[in-house]
């Protein structure tokens, strides 16, 4: 049997990580500055997560959702402590896509309506209702095709308000990235989300704040759109959540009540997943890997900004897009190829930045250093 070739691939294998660096099967070191697409939030091989996990794996991995499962409870807990929502529900669940799946769906049991409102550039997922929401007719099969998703342009205050006005009492909800991730890196300013959390409130539809790319920490804060000082009512994540475990969940504001059946999963939450996103929590606490993220982050950023080739840099903390004029497209390739670094990129000419969160200040001057190289070499 043949893998289904859908995935542009590398040639590189990769072997063994330690922190921000993994090595090939040559033993060629790598720097990690791409955290496997912001999966990667506490370190490759972490030891305290490794051996929560092990133990864990050593004890039971699964049992169903049919019978208690105090490692929920205890990740519901830290998870509202760390963000700040203590009063809020979780759902686990595996994946990204899920997650966002799962809050449209809650969102339209709750308010009994059909219309979401996505945004210009927005990338939810792939399965049927997070595909729909994502701004990508490239990946909408026919069977995802549906007219309940409404796109309006990211950002734009007016138009927003406009549309609420005309057909707001149809909206159920309102998903938006609080840093569009796979759209380059545009920050959602906090207008538009102060916005939008008032046009939900004036006319009953829900805030549905993906956090799957930008949230956990990533950008300094738990959620990114914690910067505007906005509540969503729910809130979607994974990626970061296990460290490469997946895991994922959504986390629910009071105001919506659960019945039994509304949702359900056969892995979301099992004991295995449950202590490796616990690992994470404990490691992002004991070691204030939200404060790293953004000193870490406000230094990169800062001095990518002096670079003169550089046309733009955008975001927050640990998630930075480094815009390129198109000339410099090769870069991204240069970088792993000729210096070792594994980073990200968006269309167009863009370079994403991912790594973990505890990525350290030399590592981040080995990638300033490398990046500048390659800028100042003569173009070919
Ligand atoms: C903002 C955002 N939402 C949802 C997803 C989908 O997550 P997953 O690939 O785990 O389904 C992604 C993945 O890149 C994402 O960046």
């Amino acid at each position: 049997m043949e893998l289904f070739d859908v995935y542009p691939v590398n040639d590189i294998e990769i072997v063994k990580g330690q922190g921000s660096l993994i090595w090939d099967n040559n033993g060629q070191a790598y720097l990690d500055m791409y955290g496997g697409h912001a999966v990667i939030s506490i370190g490759h091989t972490n030891a305290h997560y490794v051996q929560r996990v092990s133990n864990q794996l050593n004890k039971i991995g699964f049992y169903s959702n049919s019978i208690k499962i105090p490692l929920q409870v205890q990740l519901a807990q830290k998870l509202g402590e760390l963000s700040g929502r203590g009063d809020y529900q979780l759902f686990l669940c595996n994946s990204g896509a899920e997650a966002n799946e799962n809050a449209l769906k809650l969102a339209s049991f709750a308010n009994g309506r059909k219309i979401i409102v996505s945004f210009t550039n927005a990338f939810h997922g792939r399965t049927s209702l997070a595909v729909a929401a994502t701004d990508n007719p490239k990946i909408i099969a026919p069977v995802n095709q549906t007219n309940n998703v409404v796109f309006l342009p990211f950002g734009d205050v007016i138009a927003l308000e406009n549309y609420f006005a005309q057909n707001g009492k149809q909206v159920s909800s309102v998903i938006v990235e609080g840093i569009q991730g796979v759209g380059g890196i545009q920050v959602a300013s906090n207008d538009f989300l102060q916005s939008i959390r008032n046009m939900c409130n004036a006319y009953g539809a829900y805030f549905i704040a993906d956090s799957v790319q930008c949230g956990y920490g990533r950008t300094g804060k738990f959620y990114a759109h914690d910067y505007a000082q906005v509540d969503a009512d729910i809130y979607t994540m994974a990626k970061g959540m296990g460290n490469g475990f997946p895991v994922a969940g959504i986390s629910i504001s009071p105001k919506l009540k659960p019945w039994h059946g509304m949702l359900g999963t056969t892995f979301g939450g099992n004991h295995l997943a449950c202590a490796a996103a616990l690992a994470v929590l404990e490691e992002m606490e004991s070691h204030h890997l939200m404060q790293n993220a953004s000193s870490i982050g406000n230094y990169l950023i800062s001095e990518l900004k002096k670079i003169p080739q550089v046309i733009d840099v955008r975001g927050r903390g640990l998630m930075i897009g480094i815009a390129l004029p198109p000339a410099l497209a090769h870069i991204k390739k240069d970088l792993l190829f000729k210096q070792h670094i594994f980073t990200g990129e968006a269309k167009p000419n863009v370079i994403r930045l991912l790594p973990a969160l505890n990525l350290t200040k030399a590592h981040a001057d080995i990638f300033l250093t490398a990046f500048s190289t390659l800028l100042n070499q003569p173009l070919k």
